[in-house]
């Protein structure tokens, strides 16, 4: 990748080298029928009348593919709510763009499949929350959903679209692991995505609801390592680790401003799906500034890059060019401060107090699902 040095004619931040983003996620929409309690999306959502029309972001995927971006993942929401989404998809393929659907499957017909074939769409993930229609459609709180998604991975197979099968994992389904791979294998995927339940936006009303305990996250690290090894050449496994029981925080993003760059229904550009809850920090629209100027000159996007706003305890470590000290919604979440190390960081000082509140929630029952509001 190529570095850019950047100007700061228009913020005071530093002068650092900055790479492009690889990697846009195009939040199209919030609108979703489903009502997954374990919902990353933000509690207050976009609502329909405030997306960005068809030609808007048409444009913002020119200036991402003029800025250096290669992968673009539809998302939302659920990205099929958006009529235009062939429309939008055909667009950003012409641009050069590698296209990505993020989609619960659920508004997806065969044609509107084949209509994304036909459009050049590179690739599906497809979401799924259980191995069974009722433990599934439990968990996503829409009736017939399972049944819908099935079908979708179906036609996706008939249309040739590579599909990966993604599936959050939590207390209430952790010891389907095994059947979710089994199932993504039968669904034709080529991938399977394990993702450990995070705490943001929605998410976070469920804690006591979906926190795994120990033993099942023990349990999810070993059954992940004997599928790999059994279906290695067959399916390929990511498994994202519950990081609250791990030693070290993930390096989230791939570091702050870094790599790859969001965009809200409403065109507001953030660092990752989380960031608006810093509160120190404000967004501009797409409708305000260029993709460009936000994502090399803004004092949002630079507030965490490089090291000057690491606490010593980061700066002085030898991993902190490994995961960049962390989660800065993660900080702010735990410790009331995004500018902190981490703490589920085994040398954060609030380490030992992640620990029990862990161990507290995920012993609590019985647990009620609180399921998105829309
Ligand atoms: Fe990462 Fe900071 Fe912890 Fe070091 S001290 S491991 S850089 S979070
Ligand atoms: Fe915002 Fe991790 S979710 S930095």
């Amino acid at each position: 990748m190529s570095s850019t040095i950047i100007s700061t004619a228009r913020s005071a931040a530093p002068v650092q080298r900055v790479p492009p983003p690889m990697a846009m996620l195009a939040e199209l929409t919030h609108r979703c029928p489903l009502a997954c309690p374990y919902c990353s999306n933000p509690t207050a959502l976009t609502p329909g009348n405030e997306e960005l029309s068809t030609e808007e972001w048409i444009g913002v995927f020119s200036q991402a593919a003029d800025l250096g971006v290669l992968h673009l993942h539809l998302s939302g929401g659920e990205p099929a709510a958006r009529r235009d989404l062939v429309e939008l998809t055909r667009a950003a393929v012409s641009l050069g763009l590698y296209t990505n659907l993020i989609t619960s499957g659920v508004g997806l017909t065969e044609t509107r499949i084949n209509d994304l074939a036909e459009a050049g769409l590179d690739h599906i993930q497809l979401s799924i929350q259980g191995v069974s229609p009722e433990s599934a459609d439990r968990i996503g709180g829409y009736k017939g959903g399972h049944e819908r998604k099935m079908a979708v991975a179906n036609w996706v197979a008939g249309a040739g679209i590579p599909l990966t099968v993604n599936a959050v994992c939590h207390r209430q389904n952790m010891g389907e692991i095994d059947a979710m791979i089994e199932l993504a294998i039968r669904l034709g995927a080529r991938r399977v995505e394990i993702a450990t339940v995070q705490f943001h936006g929605w998410a976070e009303r469920n804690k006591a609801a979906l926190m795994p305990t120990r033993e099942q996250v023990e349990h999810a690290t070993r059954t992940v390592a004997a599928a790999r090894e059994k279906y290695q050449g067959i399916l390929v496994i990511d498994y994202v680790p519950a990081d609250y029981y791990s030693k070290y925080p993930k390096a989230c993003m791939g570091g702050w401003g870094r790599v790859g760059l969001n965009v809200t229904p409403s065109g507001r550009v953030l660092p990752c799906h989380a960031a608006e809850t810093i509160p120190t920090l404000t967004f501009k629209t797409v409708r305000e500034d260029t993709l460009s100027g936000i994502w090399y000159e803004s004092d949002a996007f630079n507030a965490y890059r490089g090291e000057d706003w690491m606490p010593e305890l980061c700066r002085s470590c030898e991993r902190k060019q490994i995961d960049f000290g962390g989660c800065r919604c993660q900080a702010m979440a735990l410790a009331g401060d995004a500018s902190t190390t981490d703490p589920v960081c085994i040398r954060s000082p609030l380490r030992e107090r992640l620990t029990r509140e862990t161990e507290r929630l995920s012993a609590m029952s019985p647990a009620t699902l609180t399921y998105r509001g829309r």
